[in-house]
């Protein structure tokens, strides 16, 4: 049983871009968890996943929640964006950075990103803050720091809230400082694909002390659940909006395994990427290919290895080199002001240029904590090879 989820597939020559891995005491925990009785929300694994959050980044106070997405949800709850405000964001990024917002009846304002980090374009917001902004969403793409002095700048002139959209970025630094402890509100994702999972969960990291009890209350179905666990009212009662956002502590007690090996975990994906990174650096410039860019001051998350090819025509060629191979490399994200949604939000061509060159040519390969040496290499090798294949 636990080989079936170690390996996860018995396709040997097969290489996914993405696989699922147990560190150890995955099965241990959960047993715990059941047979503690426990098994809703904040349970016993709950506060010490979040203890971890709290003690190791310094963040003033950590929640888990069922993913980023709902952790994005009780960010906009929190900062009571309504009808007609506007919201920051990079164009591109997953959709829920904005969803969130959007839901609370926010209009999208799509911010290009930097060519060389693929972060948002910090010397782009100053002009499309307006008296209706009330968030900037700051996406740390593949886990490697916005530029965060500016970000933060722009929003304290204007008084407008920073949320950092951190699902890549756990244990990744800006200046030394971890990412998720800028912004007065920031988001985590465990979904199957990041470094640290449950298979679907998230967090939510509270920075700014006056959002944490409303924060408890929305997260409790607008209840204050907590604060009659806490003994501090004899009953407990409906007192704000709210919803379902804490996970079991079955999840949390799988995710609390992964988090004990958070050294391992790092230390591997480090190698990945330095093996990438070292493998293919110089096939890249003799082509015309871009690879991640970590700007001094960053210390990323190692959450993926991406490439940017020199067109669309030569991404969707490797992708399908790579496919013949058994390789399964994958790209993303569509820009958001380009999706249906984002032109109901009048998104036109042209409106981020650097988004929609670098959507047609991002690849990201293959990256999973148990991606062996052999495998990287098969990786590597068919990369290398698809040169001869192609007129770059
Ligand atoms: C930047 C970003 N934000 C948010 C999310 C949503 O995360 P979740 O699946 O935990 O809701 C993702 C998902 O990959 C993401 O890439």
């Amino acid at each position: 049983m636990k080989d079936r989820v170690k390996k996860g597939t018995d396709m040997t020559d097969h290489i996914p871009f993405n696989r699922a891995n147990l560190t150890g005491n995955e099965y241990l925990y959960i047993s715990g968890a059941l047979e503690s009785g426990h098994i809703s929300g904040d349970g016993r694994f709950t506060a010490k996943c979040q203890e971890v959050l709290e003690r190791e980044l310094g963040a003033g106070k950590a929640l888990l929640t069922t993913s980023c997405t709902h952790a994005l949800e009780m960010a906009a709850l929190l900062l009571d964006i309504r009808p007609g405000d506007e919201g920051i964001v990079p164009s591109f990024t997953f959709v829920s950075t904005i969803n969130a917002f959007v839901l609370r009846g926010a209009r999208p304002v799509f911010c290009d990103i930097r060519p060389d980090t693929l972060n948002i374009d910090e010397r782009k917001i100053e002009t499309l803050i307006t008296s209706r902004t009330k968030a900037i969403v700051a996406v740390h793409y593949a886990g490697v720091g916005c530029e965060m002095d500016s970000v933060l700048a722009h929003a304290e002139r204007h008084r407008i809230a920073v949320v950092e959209d951190n699902a890549h970025g756990l244990f990744g630094k800006f200046r030394g400082k971890y990412l998720g402890t800028f912004g007065c509100l920031a988001t985590q994702s465990f979904h199957e694909t990041k470094n640290f999972t449950c298979g679907e969960g998230g967090a939510l990291l509270i920075n700014d002390p006056r959002f944490i009890q409303r924060a408890e209350v929305i997260r409790e179905k607008g209840t204050n659940r907590n604060r009659f666990f806490r003994g501090e009212v004899d009953k407990y009662t409906w007192v704000d909006l709210g919803s379902s956002y804490l996970p079991s502590d079955v999840l949390a007690a799988f995710l609390y395994a992964q988090f004990e090996h958070r050294d391992q975990i790092q230390s591997r994906r480090r190698r990945i990427w330095e093996y990438y990174r070292e493998h293919l650096g110089e096939w890249a410039s003799r082509n015309g290919v871009q690879l991640p860019f970590i700007p001094e001051h960053c210390e990323q998350s190692w959450h993926m290895f991406y490439m940017l090819m020199p067109s669309l025509e030569q991404r969707q060629a490797i992708i399908a080199h790579l496919k013949q191979r058994d390789i399964v490399s994958v790209f993303h994200y569509v820009p958001l002001h380009l999706s249906e949604m984002g032109r109901k939000f009048d998104g036109k061509e042209g409106d981020c240029p650097v988004t929609e060159s670098v959507s047609d040519r991002v690849i990201r390969l293959p990256f999973y904590n148990e991606l062996s040496e052999a495998e990287q290499a098969r990786v590597v090798s068919s990369v290398l090879e698809f040169k001869d294949n192609c007129d770059f």
